[in-house]
């Protein structure tokens, strides 16, 4: 989600908001901007990519005043660029919004027919055209303007509105986007999230969906968008920016696990309409990608992972062969590129050195390279934007070592791209395209669903602490997911934890198996579950202690197997994204129960930038 920061008070604004937008880096974002306002001119700045090149546009020109509004996107209407970036700016009126205004195309075209003309594809800058038109028809009342404005305004919104002709007051407003109001003495503030001014207050206003605020430097009121007067009650907000960080969790691997269905609905929302997938890739060759005849993915770790399961998509999906390598073999094997090869790199950090060194070693032969990454502007992007281009993973930063939130929505992504490859080949119709659309919406909820068990994979994480190691093993879609749960297990909690294919067992592996050795096995009713219960019962008949991952509605393995860890049913292709989250809870737990360091295991760093 996009980043809101707004200042009243007796200080300089700019480095106010420039602070507060750096607090909510954590949020993701692809440009920034700020607007003040200072003897009836408006000081407005933007830039794409990092803060710091805002920064850079400020030391020449810096932004004046000690009223102004900041603003941090993900790119959702329009690429990622100046005009898009926010503060808007239309007449007296600079605006920046967090949402989405569903009715922004029959608003702009009523106010193109007025005359209006419009720089950016956004649909924030609509808004500020429209709130300027009533802000004239009412000069006198800006709170009351911007109220009437709302009442054509369709979707989801968090505001915070500056007019040059009210210099002396800061309205925010908010509908179904999260905006809170800073108070402090002499100075208020407004934000999208409590970390961009807890240094500065920690009393806070927590604005409810149809209300406004409208601060000036001493007061706070708040409305309903009728104009009524409402009281709220003032929270005192006790947590220390660390921890605000973590949102009141104790880990970020924790906070970073739950995250996961709001950054499952970042990296999807504005990047689909109806069957229109090539909207979702905006800014990338996506032309060349129709050519290509062979596809190579690379990674390491999860994202090496994440790659495994891009290739069962793009196979199914689009009939193109695909290899998968780990970056650190692919660079030493002398790799065999040939014409129209795409070799795409998936990492978190886009700073992983074997990934970024085998994607350079890939576009000097002439392959093409694309990147899925979660860091803007990071190494592996600006590499892959010399050929086809980077689809951005909106998971917003991933701080503890352990990935999780990157993975699920590395999952997405590379779902995304394999329908795009199959509509352009039309290996998939449009209706197939559609539901597949349909099912990735319900993602988010299906992750919910998971979350809510969390107690009782805390409990099994708690029969099993004293475990030296464990396996994980399951068939299909859920090898891949076993491969994962071990990693997590692994890098955290120290036990030593390894993955099989459910069918490989007996191929050696069995041979591990003893009364002392917890299996995880995966078995979800779908066409591999009867071979995965006669897996599990060869380990079982040598004396394994058994802990399934199964579906809610399995009684027969729930009655048999009490250490479940459940999913809910979910379309076969999202089952990956699904069954992780109870292996990732269930390392979480087996690490914190150990009282091991969650967010910064031993021997391990976040990005491993050397070989
Ligand atoms: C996963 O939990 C690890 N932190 C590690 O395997 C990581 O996935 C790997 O180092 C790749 O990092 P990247 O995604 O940033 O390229």
């Amino acid at each position: 989600m996009c980043g809101i920061v707004g200042y009243i008070g007796n200080r300089p604004a700019e480095s106010l908001l420039l602070d507060g937008l750096k607090r909510l880096e954590y949020r993701g974002y692809d440009s920034a901007g700020i607007a003040t306002l200072h003897e009836g001119q408006t000081y407005l700045r933007r830039a794409p990519g990092r803060l710091d090149n805002l920064k850079k546009r400020l030391q020449n020109n810096p932004a004046l005043g000690n009223v102004g509004i900041s603003h941090t996107r993900w790119a959702s209407h329009g690429s990622p660029s100046e005009q898009n970036a926010h503060p808007h700016q239309f007449g007296n009126i600079a605006l920046v919004h967090n949402g989405i205004i569903e009715n922004h195309e029959e608003l702009k075209q009523e106010l193109q027919q007025l005359g209006h003309q419009f720089q950016s594809d956004t649909d924030s800058e609509i808004l500020a055209h429209l709130i300027a038109r009533y802000c004239e028809q009412t000069p006198d009342n800006f709170a009351k303007a911007i109220r009437q404005a709302l009442t054509r305004v369709e979707g989801a919104y968090a505001l915070a509105i500056l007019d040059t002709k009210h210099p002396d007051i800061l309205i925010g407003v908010k509908q179904a986007c999260p905006l809170v109001v800073g108070i402090a003495e002499g100075e208020n503030f407004l934000a999208s999230d409590f970390p961009a001014v807890l240094s500065h207050t920690r009393q806070f206003y927590i604005l409810d969906d149809g209300e406004m605020a409208i601060l000036t430097a001493s007061h706070i009121q708040i409305t309903d968008l009728e104009g009524k007067r409402k009281t709220k009650e003032p929270i005192t907000l006790n947590w220390s920016p660390a921890a605000a960080e973590k949102a009141g969790y104790k880990h970020f691997m924790l906070k970073e696990i739950f995250e996961q269905p709001q950054a499952v609905i970042d990296t999807l929302c504005g990047r689909l309409d109806h069957d229109k997938i090539e909207q979702a890739f905006l800014g990338i060759q996506i032309e060349h990608l129709s050519n290509i005849e062979r596809i190579t993915l690379i990674g390491c770790g999860t994202s090496y992972h994440a790659a495994l399961v891009g290739k069962r998509y793009i196979e199914a999906l689009a009939k193109i062969p695909v290899e998968v390598d780990f970056a650190s073999e692919f660079r030493y094997r002398n790799p065999l590129i040939q014409n129209n090869h795409l070799v795409l790199g998936v990492s978190q950090s886009g700073e992983t050195a074997d990934t970024l060194a085998a994607l350079k070693l890939a576009q000097s032969q002439n392959a093409y390279t694309m990147a899925v990454c979660n860091v803007l502007d990071s190494a592996i992007p600006r590499l892959c934007n010399q050929s086809i281009g980077t689809f951005y993973t909106h998971a917003g930063p991933e701080i503890s070592v352990a990935s999780t939130k990157a993975f699920t929505t590395q999952l997405v992504s590379l779902y995304l791209i394999a329908l795009l490859l199959g509509k352009q080949r039309g290996t998939l119709n449009s209706k197939d395209l559609q539901r597949r659309l349909e099912n990735l919406y319900s993602l988010p909820m299906l992750l919910e669903k998971v979350l809510e068990h969390e107690a009782s994979i805390q409990q099994v994480a708690k029969n099993w602490l004293k475990s030296e190691h464990m396996l994980f093993m399951g068939r299909g879609f859920l090898d891949i997911v076993a491969r994962e749960g071990a990693l997590k297990t692994k890098e955290i909690s120290y036990i030593h934890a390894e993955a099989y294919a459910a069918g490989e067992m007996k191929h050696g592996p069995i041979a591990l198996i003893d009364d002392k050795m917890p299996v995880v096995v995966l078995a979800i009713k779908d066409y591999l579950y009867e071979k995965t219960l006669s897996n599990l019962e060869e380990v079982k008949s040598r004396g394994a202690q058994i802990i399934v991952l199964c579906n809610e509605d399995d009684q027969k393995l729930r009655s048999l197997y009490p250490d479940a860890l459940l999913i809910p049913s979910c379309p076969p292709d999202l089952l990956p994204a699904v069954a992780i989250l109870p292996l990732q809870i269930l390392a979480y737990h087996l690490a914190n129960l150990r009282g091991l360091d969650v967010d910064q295991p031993r021997n391990l760093a976040k990005s491993v930038t050397i070989e």
